[in-house]
This record gives C-alpha cells, structure tokens and sequence, in this order.
C-alpha cells in the first residue's frame, strides 16, 4: 500500500510538471514566433538593417564565387543583376555613404574585372560601375597556407583575425589532430557547465554528400572536403522551457572555440549552416545514427589547406556599429 501511495505521488509529480513545462514552451515558442514574424529581415526589406543584411548576403555569393576553388568564369550573372538592383534601391532609400554597400559595389568591380574578356556584354553593371567610378575593385586575399596560419602562437587579437573560413581542401586530417582540436574545443563555456555539445565524425565521401545535399551551402567547394564535422546539443541538458535557446547559445560557442581549435591545428575548415527544413534535419539525424535527443546545432567542413589560396575578403562592420552603451559608458 505505501509502495502504491509512493509511486502514485511520484507520477503526479511528474505529471503536474510536464504539463507546467508544456504551459511555458508554448507561451516561449509564441513569443519566439511573434518576435520572428515581426522582425525577420526578410519580411521587413524596408528597414535598412533588413536592406543592409540583403546586400551582405548578395555581395557574399559574388566573393564566394571569386575566391572559390573550382571557378568556372561566368558563374553567378543572375546574382550579380539581383545584387545591382539591391544596391541601387538601397542608395535611393537610405543613401551612399555605407560601408558594407561601398563594398558591394567593390565586389562587383572585382567581378567585372575578372570578366574583362567575356564575351557576352554587361551593359546593366558598366552603367551601374560607371556610376560610381571611386569605388576599387576588392582584393580578395590571395594567401600562402604558412602565412594564413602564421600567427598559430601570436598573441589573440592577431590570432583572432588571422581566423578566416577556407574553403580549399587538399588533403585528409589526421584523425589525431581532430580528436586534439576537439579536446581543445572542450574549454568553450558552456551554461553551469552542463557541456551540451557533441560531434559526429564524418569521414565517408558518400555521407558527405548525402548531407551537403540536404545542407545546400557547398557547392563548388565541398566535394574536396576531407571530414565533416557535425556539431550538435543535448537536449537532455536543458532543464526548463526559458531555457530553449540553450542548445544553440552554448553549441555556437563550442563551434566557435573549435574552429579556433582547428586553425591553431593548421586545419582549413569551413563552417556550415544547419538551417534546414524538418525533413532534412530527420533525415540527417537518421542517416548519421544521431540521437533525436541531440539537436544539430552546425557543420564544419575541414581538410588540410593547399599550398596557396584565395580567402573571401568578408570585411566586418566597426565595433561603434554593433556597440551600445546602456547608462553612462564611463
Ligand atoms: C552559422 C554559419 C553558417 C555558415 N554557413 C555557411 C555555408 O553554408 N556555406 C559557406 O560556404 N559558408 C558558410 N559560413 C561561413 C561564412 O560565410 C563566413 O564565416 C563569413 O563570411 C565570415 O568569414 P570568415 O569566417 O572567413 O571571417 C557560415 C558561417 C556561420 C557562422
């Protein structure tokens, strides 16, 4: 009788806390939604941010495109006519002087220059470049694999910037320096030390690219890649329903401190976006074997580095832009 009274008790508690769980995840994800509809950038292209961020992302193509491995000339014509008009409709609303447009425009020189001979005319981008004859053509580094990871034992800040994506791969990493990266990574912080991240090895071709497929962000480049390593969270560590963002705060700063970790190990590596549809994120979890209770947080693509390379510029904006004091700043 007690055993029966005792569970009895046990499964109400349970039972009032799942259904106060379930109350606050659904008020969290309505506020999450609402906040989302009302403010994701491309539902409001009116506002400059919005415009701002549209540009970034067009002009990224371009330059991916510039410094991508398998170049092909020609490549990205509809991308460069769709990124005229953004930059053209974003000066006639908001005006000239923007860092990050100039460099748009700056792209696109870059891009014609490298199309000097083509054949088929330009008339939309000379009109448009021809307009704004001050702006150079971007330089997108050219680098040699001992100077871009040169500064492996400088001091951070150096070390900090000489960190870029590298999307060349020219040879397999050694399972030891991976499991090393992955050690070092492990000092990222994570929420009372829970450590949510985990990683998943993938070191067959036909996983590769089965999973670049579902991604979508790799074309041109990710065929090379040796290794992919898929970052993801337990959600087991997660303990009530304010804390739904956890899983993705605490593995973003694992994936930062372990691309820092594979830059300090000499490995190219390029990270890659899990914003995927319902669909492709089960079928990954089911292809990998990855447990449900494991959110896949990112991807990182990785292989040893060339012997030299192109690096996307990806010019970043001033601290004074994304800085806000609250009270005094004193
Ligand atoms: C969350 C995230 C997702 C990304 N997804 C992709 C991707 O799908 N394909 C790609 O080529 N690069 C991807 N990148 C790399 C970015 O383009 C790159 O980090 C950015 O342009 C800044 O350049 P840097 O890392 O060389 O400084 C991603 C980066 C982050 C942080």
């Amino acid at each position: 009788m007690m055993e029966f009274l005792r569970r009895l008790k046990r499964a109400l508690v349970s039972f009032r806390e799942r259904a106060k769980m379930r109350r606050e995840a659904s008020r969290a994800f309505r506020y999450d939604r609402r906040q989302f509809m009302a403010n994701a950038g491309a539902l409001h292209l009116d506002r400059m941010s919005a415009a701002r961020a549209e540009i970034v992302m067009g002009y990224h193509v371009l330059e991916k495109g510039l410094t991508m491995p398998h170049r092909r000339l020609g490549f990205g014509r509809g991308a460069v006519v769709h990124l005229v008009n953004l930059v053209d409709s974003f000066e006639r609303r908001f005006g000239a002087d923007d860092p990050q447009v100039t460099h748009a425009v700056a792209v696109l020189r870059a891009y014609r220059e490298l199309h000097r001979d083509w054949p088929e005319p330009m008339p939309r981008l000379d009109a448009f470049l021809a307009a704004r004859p001050d702006v150079p053509a971007a330089r997108e580094p050219h680098v040699r694999r001992a100077d871009f990871f040169a500064a492996k034992d400088a001091p951070f800040p150096e070390f900090a910037a000489s960190r870029h994506v590298c999307r060349h791969f020219a040879g397999p990493v050694p399972r030891e320096t991976v499991e090393s990266a992955i050690a070092l990574a492990t000092t990222a912080p994570s929420a009372c030390n829970r450590q949510h991240a985990r990683v998943h090895v993938v070191d067959s071709p036909a996983l590769r690219d089965r999973l670049f497929e579902m991604q979508g962000g790799t074309r041109g480049f990710g065929q090379d890649a040796d290794k992919v390593l898929v970052v993801t969270s337990d959600l087991s560590a997660v303990r009530w329903s304010w804390e739904r963002h956890d899983c993705y705060t605490n593995g973003g700063l694992f994936v930062m401190n372990l691309c820092y970790a594979l830059h300090y190990h000499g490995v190219a590596h390029c990270i890659l976006h899990w914003s995927v549809a319902p669909e492709a994120d089960r079928a990954a979890h089911g292809l990998l074997g990855i447990p449900e209770n494991e959110a896949i947080v990112q991807l990182i693509a990785c292989g040893m580095p060339p012997e030299e390379f192109d690096v996307a510029a990806s010019p970043r904006l001033a601290a004074a832009d994304v800085l806000t004091w609250h009270g005094g700043g004193e």
